[in-house]
């Protein structure tokens, strides 16, 4: 299939490239690279040996978006392209809400010109917000905290409305626990823009010495050893997901949803115990107050994609934190 990538130049969506080509698909990126760059692209077309199609531009830049489609047959398209910063999206709610759901929306009315009709969307286990019990499942209240949730939501809304009305349109939603990791090459990973908020590109930039030391946001919290534990899923079992959405869309109809985790969760110390084990560096850390807006607990029920996709993830802890070591140690300023 040839398909098309939003976003194809971040984090995820390089990962997801590889996966594609590696299973024998065709794809196109566009991405304006707010949050990514040009090199990361161009390491994918190292690792796949080969060139990818690409246009530079903002997915809500309608009149890219149709020279796209018009110069390009699609099969599907893979929505990656927004901006994800939790504290940013408090701040700037009017950009993430142009940025991430007005911006979908135009890529579903060109969708809708051009008739492609297979949509695989980058949702969040953040629509759920405050979760009342783990492991979480699919139907689980939805109660995002933020606008960064809220947009991820209100996509989600948008698509089942429009797969309700256009009963060609199939989509699939796939709510992320927490990616990590990197491709085994060393070539393409996670490459924050400033202080990472998020724990493990902040517990690798310790490891390589970009940082003094680690701040774990709460040790009082009820589990098993006071820190927060969340659902670490691997870049790549992740980017696999993603093909196996994407080859399903074509034999079944409507908009379904699916949360893409291990099932397993891990707590901030055994993260960091993890990390220092794999890249034999040591991981100073202190204690401070909890973080506003983290939960105790958050991981995924993985068995609807189990069921629906035939999707597990393969990698565990020790892959996950090798993986990323690999990538920081040889890549230490991204
Ligand atoms: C965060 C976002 C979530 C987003 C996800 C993307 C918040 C409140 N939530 O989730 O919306 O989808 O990233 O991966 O920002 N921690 C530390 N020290 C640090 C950083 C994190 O102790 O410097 C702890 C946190 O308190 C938490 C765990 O590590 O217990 C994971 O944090 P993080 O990687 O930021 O992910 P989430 O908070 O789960």
């Amino acid at each position: 299939m040839n398909i098309l990538v939003t976003g194809g130049a971040g984090y995820i969506g390089t990962h997801t490239c590889v996966a594609l080509l590696k299973a024998g698909h065709q794809v196109v990126v566009v991405d304006d690279f707010s949050n990514s760059c040009p090199e990361a692209m161009q390491r994918v077309e190292t690792i796949c040996q080969q060139s990818i199609p690409f246009y530079q531009g903002d997915v809500g830049d309608k009149a890219l978006l149709e020279k796209i489609f018009s110069e390009n047959h699609f099969d599907g398209v893979i929505h990656f392209a927004g901006a994800k910063a939790v504290g940013e999206s408090v701040a700037k709610p009017l950009y993430y809400y142009r940025n991430n759901v007005t911006a979908s929306q135009t890529l579903l009315e060109v969708m809708a010109t051009f008739d492609v009709s297979s949509l695989v969307f980058s949702s969040s286990a953040t629509v759920y917000g405050d979760p009342h019990a783990v492991p979480i499942l699919e139907d689980f209240p939805l109660a995002p905290t933020n606008p960064y949730g809220r947009s991820k939501l209100m996509v989600e809304q948008i698509m089942q409305d429009q797969a309700q009305a256009d009963k060609r349109f199939n989509g699939i939603i796939l709510r992320y626990f927490n990616p990590v990791g990197a491709h085994e090459s060393g070539l393409i990973g996670e490459d924050p823009n400033g202080i990472p908020n998020n724990l493990m590109p902040f517990i690798s930039q310790v490891a390589v010495g970009k940082r003094a030391q680690l701040t774990i946001f709460g040790n009082d919290y009820p589990t098993r050893d006071g820190t927060g534990v969340r659902d670490y899923i691997h870049v790549c079992d992740l980017a696999e997901g993603h093909v196996q959405a994407l080859e399903k869309l074509h034999d079944q109809q409507g908009c379904h949803v699916l949360n893409l985790g291990t099932g397993n969760g891990v707590s901030v110390l055994e993260m960091v115990a993890a990390y220092a084990d794999a890249s034999h560096q040591p991981i100073p850390y202190v204690f401070a107050e909890r973080r506003p807006g983290d939960v105790a607990q958050c991981y995924a029920d993985a068995s609807q994609a189990k069921q629906i996709l035939g999707w597990q993830a393969t990698r565990g802890l020790p892959e996950m934190v090798a993986d990323s070591w690999h990538w920081q140690s040889g890549n230490p300023n991204g």
